[in-house]
């Protein structure tokens, strides 16, 4: 009936305690700034005449959290067993460290690539690589929780949904071998993919404390 509709989220996913939240806006502020300067950005540039401002081009997310399952109220697909799910039920409201492995733009999107645990990985369903339109044909063979992230931020009238595609999208370029390493910086590698796409591997992986939980509004 519809109320048990109602008791079926927007979405399920690990959110960021509020502690650490600044801490992850103040990191992903530093690389876009120091993006921004890098000759050889400039040099991929669309219009490489033009002056790009990363920090007032991402309009920035709302709540900092890596989704797991994206259930529309019950509406998508598979939002019923999920919800339903024992690992689910028995982890809702605990506390686990997030490993934020990478940063990465697109000209559409921000974002933080979450390198899950085993046990996260229980929480994973397994579809989710496959699952949002457009998928990038290569990244149906990516292992599981490839898609795994947080979006920072998205280009005006860009959805968050599509920060999980980039990724994707990017991960398996790297697969492929198609990434040029661009510099060297202190955080980690610089790695360009082409299009404006960029993706800096973390030299050490970024733990945050997130509880797993949903939204309903
Ligand atoms: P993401 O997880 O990349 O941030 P919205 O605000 O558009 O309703 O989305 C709510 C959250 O659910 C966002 O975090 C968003 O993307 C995620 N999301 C939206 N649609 C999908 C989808 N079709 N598949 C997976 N995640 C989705």
């Amino acid at each position: 009936g519809p109320l048990e509709e109602v008791s079926i989220p927007l979405y399920f996913g690990w959110f960021l305690l509020f502690s650490v939240k600044n801490k992850i806006k103040c990191t992903s502020m530093d690389f876009l700034k120091t993006l921004d300067t890098l000759d050889a950005f400039k040099k991929h540039s669309v219009d490489s005449e033009k002056e790009v401002d990363l920090e007032q081009y991402f309009k920035p997310a709302g709540i900092l959290h890596c989704t797991t399952k994206f259930c529309d109220y019950g509406k998508a697909e598979g939002a019923k067993e999920y919800a339903e799910n024992q690992a689910v039920i028995k982890s809702y409201g605990s506390i686990s460290d997030l490993s934020l492995s990478a940063f990465f733009v697109t000209p559409r999107t921000c974002g933080a690539r979450v390198y899950l645990t085993e046990e996260q990985l229980q929480l994973w369903p397994a579809d989710a690589e496959k699952q949002a339109e457009p998928v990038p044909e290569a990244a149906a063979s990516l292992p599981l929780g490839s898609r795994a992230h947080i979006t920072l931020g998205c280009a005006e009238g860009v959805e968050p949904v599509q920060t999980g595609i980039d990724l994707l999208e990017i991960l398996a370029q790297q697969e492929s071998q198609q990434g040029e390493l661009v510099e060297e910086m202190e955080l980690g590698s610089l790695t360009y993919y082409g299009e404006g796409k960029w993706l800096l591997n973390l030299r050490e992986p970024i733990c945050v404390p997130a509880c797993f939980s949903s939204i309903y509004g």
